[in-house]
Protein backbone atom coordinates (compact mmCIF):
# COMPACT_ATOMS: atom_id res chain seq x y z
CA UNK A 1 0.00 0.00 0.00
CA UNK A 2 1.39 3.36 -0.89
CA UNK A 3 1.56 5.37 2.05
CA UNK A 4 1.94 9.54 2.57
CA UNK A 5 5.26 9.55 3.78
CA UNK A 6 7.36 13.17 4.57
CA UNK A 7 11.29 12.12 4.74
CA UNK A 8 13.39 14.42 6.31
CA UNK A 9 16.95 14.37 6.32
CA UNK A 10 20.09 16.76 6.65
CA UNK A 11 21.59 15.45 3.26
CA UNK A 12 18.80 15.54 0.26
CA UNK A 13 18.67 12.97 -2.41
CA UNK A 14 19.80 15.43 -4.91
CA UNK A 15 22.08 18.93 -5.01
CA UNK A 16 22.00 21.27 -7.54
CA UNK A 17 25.25 23.04 -8.55
CA UNK A 18 26.78 24.34 -12.13
CA UNK A 19 28.43 22.90 -14.62
CA UNK A 20 31.80 24.80 -16.90
CA UNK A 21 29.21 26.70 -19.05
CA UNK A 22 27.23 27.88 -16.19
CA UNK A 23 24.09 25.70 -16.64
CA UNK A 24 22.32 24.14 -13.13
CA UNK A 25 22.68 20.56 -13.20
CA UNK A 26 21.30 17.64 -10.74
CA UNK A 27 24.22 15.76 -8.58
CA UNK A 28 23.15 12.72 -6.48
CA UNK A 29 23.42 13.23 -2.93
CA UNK A 30 26.21 11.01 -1.56
CA UNK A 31 26.64 8.40 1.86
CA UNK A 32 24.73 5.78 3.13
CA UNK A 33 21.39 7.21 3.83
CA UNK A 34 20.64 9.16 0.65
CA UNK A 35 22.00 6.28 -1.36
CA UNK A 36 19.55 3.43 1.04
CA UNK A 37 16.54 6.21 0.59
CA UNK A 38 16.51 7.32 -2.68
CA UNK A 39 14.07 4.45 -3.68
CA UNK A 40 11.89 5.02 -1.43
CA UNK A 41 10.08 6.88 -3.13
CA UNK A 42 9.28 4.56 -5.74
CA UNK A 43 7.27 2.99 -3.35
CA UNK A 44 5.55 5.86 -1.17
CA UNK A 45 4.13 8.75 -2.19
CA UNK A 46 7.10 11.02 -0.65
CA UNK A 47 7.35 14.46 0.21
CA UNK A 48 11.29 14.76 1.25
CA UNK A 49 12.13 18.03 3.26
CA UNK A 50 16.86 18.52 2.99
CA UNK A 51 19.05 21.24 4.00
CA UNK A 52 20.14 23.39 0.76
CA UNK A 53 23.92 22.52 1.14
CA UNK A 54 25.04 23.90 -2.15
CA UNK A 55 25.53 27.80 -3.22
CA UNK A 56 22.90 26.55 -5.87
CA UNK A 57 20.80 24.78 -3.77
CA UNK A 58 20.02 28.03 -1.96
CA UNK A 59 19.11 29.76 -4.99
CA UNK A 60 16.63 26.64 -6.51
CA UNK A 61 15.06 27.20 -2.95
CA UNK A 62 14.57 31.03 -3.01
CA UNK A 63 13.09 30.63 -6.97
CA UNK A 64 10.99 28.19 -5.38
CA UNK A 65 9.58 30.68 -2.85
CA UNK A 66 8.28 28.12 -0.61
CA UNK A 67 6.73 25.70 -3.13
CA UNK A 68 7.51 22.62 -3.39
CA UNK A 69 9.73 21.22 -6.03
CA UNK A 70 8.96 18.54 -8.29
CA UNK A 71 11.64 15.59 -8.98
CA UNK A 72 12.14 12.74 -10.66
CA UNK A 73 14.00 9.82 -9.72
CA UNK A 74 15.78 7.78 -11.71
CA UNK A 75 13.44 5.14 -12.06
CA UNK A 76 11.00 7.35 -13.49
CA UNK A 77 8.63 7.88 -10.12
CA UNK A 78 8.27 11.71 -9.26
CA UNK A 79 8.71 12.84 -5.57
CA UNK A 80 7.97 16.58 -4.12
CA UNK A 81 10.97 18.23 -2.21
CA UNK A 82 11.46 21.16 -0.15
CA UNK A 83 15.03 22.54 0.32
CA UNK A 84 15.49 24.26 3.56
CA UNK A 85 17.65 27.75 3.21
CA UNK A 86 18.73 27.33 6.97
CA UNK A 87 20.80 30.31 8.06
CA UNK A 88 24.65 29.90 6.88
CA UNK A 89 26.50 30.70 9.84
CA UNK A 90 23.81 28.98 12.16
CA UNK A 91 23.93 26.09 9.41
CA UNK A 92 27.91 26.05 10.19
CA UNK A 93 27.51 25.92 13.62
CA UNK A 94 25.33 22.61 12.95
CA UNK A 95 26.93 21.00 10.99
CA UNK A 96 31.02 21.97 11.42
CA UNK A 97 30.60 22.04 14.77
CA UNK A 98 28.32 20.04 16.67
CA UNK A 99 26.57 17.49 13.85
CA UNK A 100 30.09 16.11 13.10
CA UNK A 101 33.06 16.66 14.65
CA UNK A 102 31.19 16.26 17.70
CA UNK A 103 27.59 13.78 17.59
CA UNK A 104 29.79 12.22 14.92
CA UNK A 105 32.88 11.44 16.75
CA UNK A 106 31.26 11.19 20.20
CA UNK A 107 28.74 7.96 18.35
CA UNK A 108 31.48 6.18 16.59
CA UNK A 109 33.93 6.47 19.76
CA UNK A 110 36.53 8.82 17.74
CA UNK A 111 38.59 10.78 20.45
CA UNK A 112 41.54 9.97 22.68
CA UNK A 113 39.69 11.25 25.64
CA UNK A 114 42.85 12.06 27.77
CA UNK A 115 43.95 14.90 24.71
CA UNK A 116 39.88 15.61 23.54
CA UNK A 117 37.69 16.52 23.34
CA UNK A 118 37.21 19.70 25.91
CA UNK A 119 34.57 21.75 25.75
CA UNK A 120 34.48 26.01 25.75
CA UNK A 121 31.84 28.53 25.16
CA UNK A 122 32.48 27.40 21.76
CA UNK A 123 30.19 24.41 21.91
CA UNK A 124 27.20 25.83 23.59
CA UNK A 125 27.02 29.23 21.74
CA UNK A 126 27.14 26.05 18.25
CA UNK A 127 24.73 24.05 20.20
CA UNK A 128 21.86 27.20 20.64
CA UNK A 129 22.22 29.19 17.83
CA UNK A 130 23.15 26.45 15.26
CA UNK A 131 22.12 22.58 16.21
CA UNK A 132 18.93 23.95 17.97
CA UNK A 133 18.15 26.78 15.49
CA UNK A 134 18.50 24.28 12.29
CA UNK A 135 16.41 21.95 13.70
CA UNK A 136 13.83 24.33 14.73
CA UNK A 137 13.69 25.34 11.25
CA UNK A 138 13.22 21.91 10.11
CA UNK A 139 10.32 20.67 12.41
CA UNK A 140 9.08 24.42 11.20
CA UNK A 141 9.37 23.07 7.49
CA UNK A 142 7.52 19.69 8.73
CA UNK A 143 4.64 21.39 10.48
CA UNK A 144 4.51 23.73 7.00
CA UNK A 145 3.85 20.36 5.50
CA UNK A 146 1.41 18.58 7.83
CA UNK A 147 -0.93 21.46 7.35
CA UNK A 148 -1.18 20.55 3.87
CA UNK A 149 -0.85 16.94 4.38
CA UNK A 150 -2.16 16.15 8.18
CA UNK A 151 -2.08 12.52 8.04
CA UNK A 152 1.31 11.84 6.33
CA UNK A 153 3.63 10.10 8.37
CA UNK A 154 6.76 11.80 9.42
CA UNK A 155 10.28 9.49 9.02
CA UNK A 156 12.98 11.45 9.92
CA UNK A 157 16.75 10.51 9.96
CA UNK A 158 19.79 10.84 11.28
CA UNK A 159 21.37 12.28 14.23
CA UNK A 160 20.96 15.97 12.50
CA UNK A 161 18.03 15.95 13.62
CA UNK A 162 17.51 14.63 17.37
CA UNK A 163 15.30 17.77 18.39
CA UNK A 164 13.24 17.90 15.84
CA UNK A 165 10.99 14.74 16.54
CA UNK A 166 10.01 17.30 20.25
CA UNK A 167 9.73 20.62 18.74
CA UNK A 168 7.08 19.06 16.11
CA UNK A 169 5.37 17.09 18.82
CA UNK A 170 4.93 20.02 20.63
CA UNK A 171 3.35 22.00 17.75
CA UNK A 172 1.34 18.31 16.33
CA UNK A 173 0.66 16.47 19.78
CA UNK A 174 -1.34 14.00 17.27
CA UNK A 175 1.99 13.93 14.62
CA UNK A 176 3.01 10.29 13.52
CA UNK A 177 6.77 10.39 13.97
CA UNK A 178 9.29 8.14 13.52
CA UNK A 179 13.35 8.60 13.02
CA UNK A 180 15.35 6.31 11.84
CA UNK A 181 19.60 6.52 13.52
CA UNK A 182 22.00 5.06 11.16
CA UNK A 183 24.78 5.38 13.22
CA UNK A 184 25.95 3.47 16.46
CA UNK A 185 24.04 4.39 19.75
CA UNK A 186 27.21 4.16 21.89
CA UNK A 187 27.00 3.77 25.75
CA UNK A 188 25.54 6.13 28.60
CA UNK A 189 28.98 6.32 29.76
CA UNK A 190 30.05 7.75 26.78
CA UNK A 191 27.33 10.04 26.36
CA UNK A 192 28.02 11.37 29.07
CA UNK A 193 31.41 13.07 27.24
CA UNK A 194 28.89 15.94 26.80
CA UNK A 195 28.02 18.58 28.85
CA UNK A 196 24.03 17.21 30.82
CA UNK A 197 21.80 19.86 29.22
CA UNK A 198 22.98 18.80 25.95
CA UNK A 199 22.92 15.05 25.91
CA UNK A 200 19.87 15.15 28.26
CA UNK A 201 18.20 17.04 24.92
CA UNK A 202 19.28 14.74 22.41
CA UNK A 203 17.66 11.86 24.44
CA UNK A 204 14.57 13.51 24.89
CA UNK A 205 14.10 15.20 21.63
CA UNK A 206 14.71 11.68 20.05
CA UNK A 207 11.33 10.22 22.70
CA UNK A 208 9.43 12.62 20.64
CA UNK A 209 8.79 10.16 17.96
CA UNK A 210 6.76 7.83 17.99
CA UNK A 211 9.52 4.88 17.12
CA UNK A 212 13.12 5.03 17.04
CA UNK A 213 14.85 2.77 14.65
CA UNK A 214 18.59 1.35 14.89
CA UNK A 215 20.71 -1.34 12.33
CA UNK A 216 21.03 -3.43 15.53
CA UNK A 217 19.81 -4.77 18.73
CA UNK A 218 23.66 -3.36 19.72
CA UNK A 219 22.94 0.21 19.22
CA UNK A 220 19.04 -0.32 20.17
CA UNK A 221 20.01 -1.66 23.46
CA UNK A 222 22.42 1.33 24.54
CA UNK A 223 19.75 3.64 23.59
CA UNK A 224 17.22 2.06 26.01
CA UNK A 225 19.56 1.85 28.50
CA UNK A 226 21.00 5.48 28.02
CA UNK A 227 17.45 6.80 27.93
CA UNK A 228 17.01 4.86 31.41
CA UNK A 229 20.32 6.60 32.76
CA UNK A 230 20.38 10.03 31.12
CA UNK A 231 16.58 10.76 31.32
CA UNK A 232 15.56 8.46 34.42
CA UNK A 233 12.73 6.75 32.36
CA UNK A 234 11.26 3.27 32.51
CA UNK A 235 13.19 0.84 29.72
CA UNK A 236 10.26 -1.10 29.54
CA UNK A 237 8.12 1.04 27.66
CA UNK A 238 11.33 2.99 25.41
CA UNK A 239 12.20 -0.29 24.46
CA UNK A 240 8.39 -1.09 23.38
CA UNK A 241 9.00 2.24 20.88
CA UNK A 242 12.24 1.03 19.61
CA UNK A 243 12.68 -1.08 16.38
CA UNK A 244 15.85 -3.14 14.93
CA UNK A 245 15.47 -3.42 11.08
CA UNK A 246 19.05 -2.50 9.40
CA UNK A 247 18.55 -0.91 6.11
CA UNK A 248 19.55 -2.51 2.92
CA UNK A 249 20.00 -1.82 -0.78
CA UNK A 250 17.93 -2.31 -3.99
CA UNK A 251 19.31 -5.08 -5.41
CA UNK A 252 17.57 -4.30 -8.93
CA UNK A 253 19.09 -1.25 -9.36
CA UNK A 254 22.08 -2.63 -8.49
CA UNK A 255 21.70 -5.40 -11.32
CA UNK A 256 21.07 -2.72 -13.84
CA UNK A 257 24.02 -0.36 -12.96
CA UNK A 258 25.87 -3.60 -13.35
CA UNK A 259 25.22 -4.01 -16.98
CA UNK A 260 24.91 -0.12 -17.63
CA UNK A 261 27.33 1.48 -20.17
CA UNK A 262 29.07 4.19 -17.69
CA UNK A 263 29.82 0.66 -15.25
CA UNK A 264 31.16 -1.35 -18.28
CA UNK A 265 33.20 1.61 -19.54
CA UNK A 266 34.57 1.54 -16.13
CA UNK A 267 35.00 -2.15 -15.78
CA UNK A 268 37.39 -2.52 -18.70
CA UNK A 269 39.61 0.32 -17.35
CA UNK A 270 39.84 -1.95 -14.14
CA UNK A 271 40.70 -4.91 -15.63
CA UNK A 272 43.08 -3.82 -17.90
CA UNK A 273 44.98 -2.28 -14.67
CA UNK A 274 44.43 -5.13 -12.06
CA UNK A 275 46.84 -6.98 -10.30
CA UNK A 276 46.27 -10.47 -10.10
CA UNK A 277 44.54 -10.69 -7.01
CA UNK A 278 42.68 -7.66 -5.77
CA UNK A 279 41.78 -6.08 -2.27
CA UNK A 280 39.23 -3.89 -2.81
CA UNK A 281 37.94 -0.83 -0.04
CA UNK A 282 35.26 1.78 -1.11
CA UNK A 283 34.50 4.12 1.87
CA UNK A 284 33.87 8.46 2.70
CA UNK A 285 37.41 9.42 4.06
CA UNK A 286 36.51 9.40 8.04
CA UNK A 287 38.42 8.49 10.01
CA UNK A 288 35.27 5.93 11.51
CA UNK A 289 36.35 3.81 8.35
CA UNK A 290 39.96 3.29 9.24
CA UNK A 291 40.97 3.45 6.00
CA UNK A 292 44.79 4.40 7.34
CA UNK A 293 44.93 1.39 9.73
CA UNK A 294 43.60 -0.80 6.72
CA UNK A 295 46.61 0.32 4.67
CA UNK A 296 49.00 -0.82 7.78
CA UNK A 297 46.86 -4.15 7.71
CA UNK A 298 47.97 -4.33 4.13
CA UNK A 299 51.42 -3.96 4.76
CA UNK A 300 51.59 -6.37 7.54
CA UNK A 301 49.93 -8.60 5.15
CA UNK A 302 52.81 -7.85 2.38
CA UNK A 303 55.25 -7.90 5.10
CA UNK A 304 54.68 -11.64 5.89
CA UNK A 305 53.79 -12.73 2.40
CA UNK A 306 56.61 -11.89 0.47
CA UNK A 307 55.03 -13.87 -2.63
CA UNK A 308 52.35 -12.04 -2.81
CA UNK A 309 54.18 -8.64 -3.74
CA UNK A 310 53.92 -8.26 -7.53
CA UNK A 311 50.79 -10.07 -7.26
CA UNK A 312 48.04 -8.68 -4.79
CA UNK A 313 47.06 -5.19 -5.01
CA UNK A 314 44.62 -3.31 -2.98
CA UNK A 315 42.29 -0.61 -4.71
CA UNK A 316 40.81 1.80 -2.44
CA UNK A 317 37.68 3.90 -3.90
CA UNK A 318 37.40 6.83 -1.53
CA UNK A 319 34.92 9.43 -1.54
CA UNK A 320 36.34 12.68 -0.17
CA UNK A 321 33.62 13.43 2.84
CA UNK A 322 33.78 16.40 4.95
CA UNK A 323 36.57 18.52 4.05
CA UNK A 324 35.60 22.61 5.75
CA UNK A 325 35.78 20.20 9.50
CA UNK A 326 39.81 20.16 10.27
CA UNK A 327 39.86 16.70 11.65
CA UNK A 328 38.62 15.91 8.08
CA UNK A 329 41.00 17.77 5.95
CA UNK A 330 43.59 16.02 8.33
CA UNK A 331 42.62 12.84 8.02
CA UNK A 332 42.84 13.02 4.02
CA UNK A 333 46.31 13.88 4.18
CA UNK A 334 46.93 10.87 6.92
CA UNK A 335 45.41 8.97 3.72
CA UNK A 336 47.66 9.67 1.38
CA UNK A 337 50.78 9.36 3.48
CA UNK A 338 49.93 5.82 4.74
CA UNK A 339 49.00 4.86 1.32
CA UNK A 340 52.21 6.25 -0.06
CA UNK A 341 54.53 4.70 2.63
CA UNK A 342 53.67 1.58 1.90
CA UNK A 343 53.74 2.02 -2.04
CA UNK A 344 57.30 3.42 -1.60
CA UNK A 345 58.11 0.46 0.68
CA UNK A 346 56.87 -2.37 -2.18
CA UNK A 347 56.33 -1.06 -5.01
CA UNK A 348 58.31 -2.91 -7.83
CA UNK A 349 58.62 -3.43 -11.77
CA UNK A 350 55.54 -1.76 -12.55
CA UNK A 351 53.67 -2.66 -9.55
CA UNK A 352 52.16 -0.72 -7.10
CA UNK A 353 50.53 -2.47 -3.93
CA UNK A 354 47.96 0.69 -3.15
CA UNK A 355 46.09 1.72 -6.07
CA UNK A 356 44.80 4.96 -4.16
CA UNK A 357 41.66 6.84 -6.07
CA UNK A 358 39.85 10.10 -4.22
CA UNK A 359 36.72 11.27 -5.65
CA UNK A 360 32.94 10.33 -5.82
CA UNK A 361 32.72 7.72 -8.74
CA UNK A 362 29.89 5.64 -8.26
CA UNK A 363 30.13 3.65 -11.90
CA UNK A 364 34.09 2.79 -10.92
CA UNK A 365 32.76 1.89 -7.83
CA UNK A 366 29.93 -0.85 -9.28
CA UNK A 367 32.67 -1.84 -11.44
CA UNK A 368 35.00 -2.38 -9.09
CA UNK A 369 32.82 -4.21 -6.93
CA UNK A 370 32.15 -6.50 -9.71
CA UNK A 371 36.43 -7.24 -9.53
CA UNK A 372 37.49 -7.80 -6.42
CA UNK A 373 38.64 -11.12 -4.62
CA UNK A 374 38.87 -9.43 -0.99
CA UNK A 375 36.08 -7.17 0.21
CA UNK A 376 37.82 -4.77 3.33
CA UNK A 377 35.22 -3.71 5.47
CA UNK A 378 37.41 -2.66 8.12
CA UNK A 379 35.27 0.32 10.19
CA UNK A 380 36.08 1.33 13.89
CA UNK A 381 32.62 1.31 14.55
CA UNK A 382 30.05 1.88 11.63
CA UNK A 383 26.07 2.20 12.32
CA UNK A 384 25.39 -0.79 9.34
CA UNK A 385 28.03 -0.13 6.17
CA UNK A 386 25.85 -0.15 2.87
CA UNK A 387 29.52 -1.21 1.55
CA UNK A 388 29.30 -5.18 3.04
CA UNK A 389 25.51 -5.63 1.15
CA UNK A 390 26.13 -3.94 -1.96
CA UNK A 391 29.69 -5.59 -3.34
CA UNK A 392 28.58 -9.02 -3.09
CA UNK A 393 25.10 -8.48 -4.64
CA UNK A 394 27.29 -7.64 -8.34
CA UNK A 395 30.89 -9.21 -7.66
CA UNK A 396 32.00 -11.67 -10.23
CA UNK A 397 34.56 -13.34 -8.88
CA UNK A 398 32.97 -15.13 -5.73
CA UNK A 399 35.05 -12.66 -3.38
CA UNK A 400 35.67 -12.78 0.07
CA UNK A 401 34.02 -10.21 2.57
CA UNK A 402 36.35 -9.48 5.38
CA UNK A 403 34.15 -7.68 7.67
CA UNK A 404 34.62 -5.13 11.17
CA UNK A 405 33.18 -7.09 14.30
CA UNK A 406 31.79 -3.20 14.97
CA UNK A 407 30.35 -2.79 11.90
CA UNK A 408 26.20 -2.95 12.11
CA UNK A 409 26.23 -5.52 8.89
CA UNK A 410 28.35 -7.67 11.50
CA UNK A 411 25.14 -8.93 12.70
CA UNK A 412 23.55 -10.05 9.71
CA UNK A 413 26.51 -10.87 7.73
CA UNK A 414 28.88 -11.81 10.06
CA UNK A 415 28.50 -15.60 9.42
CA UNK A 416 29.32 -15.83 5.76
CA UNK A 417 31.94 -13.27 6.35
CA UNK A 418 36.00 -13.12 7.64
CA UNK A 419 35.55 -11.30 11.19
CA UNK A 420 38.10 -8.85 12.30
CA UNK A 421 38.74 -6.62 15.09
CA UNK A 422 39.23 -3.00 13.85
CA UNK A 423 42.29 -2.59 15.82
CA UNK A 424 44.10 -5.89 15.33
CA UNK A 425 46.31 -5.29 12.00
CA UNK A 426 47.58 -8.58 12.45
CA UNK A 427 44.15 -10.09 12.42
CA UNK A 428 43.31 -7.88 9.48
CA UNK A 429 46.13 -9.15 7.71
CA UNK A 430 45.41 -12.60 8.37
CA UNK A 431 41.98 -12.42 7.03
CA UNK A 432 42.99 -10.77 3.79
CA UNK A 433 45.36 -13.91 3.37
CA UNK A 434 43.02 -16.12 4.18
CA UNK A 435 40.40 -14.46 1.77
CA UNK A 436 42.78 -14.62 -0.94
CA UNK A 437 43.38 -18.58 -0.10
CA UNK A 438 40.43 -19.85 0.30
CA UNK A 439 38.79 -23.19 -1.65
CA UNK A 440 36.88 -21.91 -4.81
CA UNK A 441 33.58 -24.10 -3.56
CA UNK A 442 33.75 -22.19 0.14
CA UNK A 443 34.06 -18.47 -1.59
CA UNK A 444 30.89 -19.15 -3.30
CA UNK A 445 28.99 -21.14 -0.56
CA UNK A 446 29.73 -17.86 1.42
CA UNK A 447 29.06 -15.05 -1.43
CA UNK A 448 25.88 -16.99 -2.37
CA UNK A 449 24.63 -16.87 1.09
CA UNK A 450 25.33 -12.66 1.61
CA UNK A 451 23.38 -12.58 -1.66
CA UNK A 452 20.62 -14.61 -0.70
CA UNK A 453 20.17 -12.64 2.14
CA UNK A 454 20.40 -9.21 0.76
CA UNK A 455 18.02 -10.13 -1.98
CA UNK A 456 15.83 -11.72 0.50
CA UNK A 457 16.26 -8.58 3.09
CA UNK A 458 15.74 -5.70 0.61
CA UNK A 459 15.32 -2.18 0.95
CA UNK A 460 11.33 -2.50 0.78
CA UNK A 461 11.74 -5.13 3.69
CA UNK A 462 13.33 -2.29 5.71
CA UNK A 463 10.35 0.57 4.64
CA UNK A 464 8.01 -1.84 5.73
CA UNK A 465 9.85 -3.24 8.51
CA UNK A 466 9.46 0.39 9.79
CA UNK A 467 6.12 1.27 8.76
CA UNK A 468 4.56 -1.75 10.31
CA UNK A 469 6.62 -0.94 13.87
CA UNK A 470 4.85 2.59 13.72
CA UNK A 471 1.36 1.43 13.09
CA UNK A 472 1.38 -1.02 15.96
CA UNK A 473 3.36 1.07 18.20
CA UNK A 474 2.12 4.39 17.10
CA UNK A 475 -1.21 4.51 19.01
CA UNK A 476 -0.58 2.58 21.88
CA UNK A 477 2.71 3.85 22.88
CA UNK A 478 2.11 7.93 22.62
CA UNK A 479 -1.99 8.08 23.95
C1 LIG B 1 26.44 8.70 6.83
C2 LIG B 1 25.37 9.34 7.66
C3 LIG B 1 24.45 10.18 6.79
C4 LIG B 1 25.24 11.15 5.95
C5 LIG B 1 26.31 10.41 5.15
C6 LIG B 1 27.19 11.34 4.33
O1 LIG B 1 25.90 7.75 5.98
O2 LIG B 1 24.64 8.37 8.37
O3 LIG B 1 23.53 10.89 7.56
O4 LIG B 1 24.41 11.86 5.08
O5 LIG B 1 27.11 9.68 6.03
O6 LIG B 1 27.68 12.38 5.10
P1 LIG B 1 27.39 13.90 4.74
O7 LIG B 1 27.87 14.66 5.93
O8 LIG B 1 28.20 14.13 3.51
O9 LIG B 1 25.93 14.05 4.49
Amino acid sequence: MRRKLIVVSNRGPVSFGRDDRGARVVRRGGGGLVTALRSLVALHDVTWIASAMSEEDRRVAAEAGGELLEETARDGSSYRFRLVAHDPQAYDWFYNVVANPTLWFLQHYLWDLKQAPRWDRGLHHAWDEGYVAVNRSFADAVVAELEREPDAAVFLHDYHLYLAPRMIREDRPDATLAQFIHIPWPQSDQWRVLPARIRTAIHDGLLGNDVVGFHSERWRRNFVRACHDILDVDSGPVRRRTVVAPISTDPQEFDELATSDAVLAAEREIVARRPERLVLRVDRTDPSKNVVGGFQAFETYLDAHPEARGRVGMLALLDPSRQDIPDYAEYLGAIQRAARAVNDRFQQNGWTPIDLQIRDDFPQTVAAYKQYDVLLVNAIYDGLNLVAKEGPLVNERDGVLVLSENAGAHAELGQWALTVNPFDLSGQAEAIHEGLEMPAEERSARIEAIRAHVREHDLSAWVEAQLAALDSVAVTARR
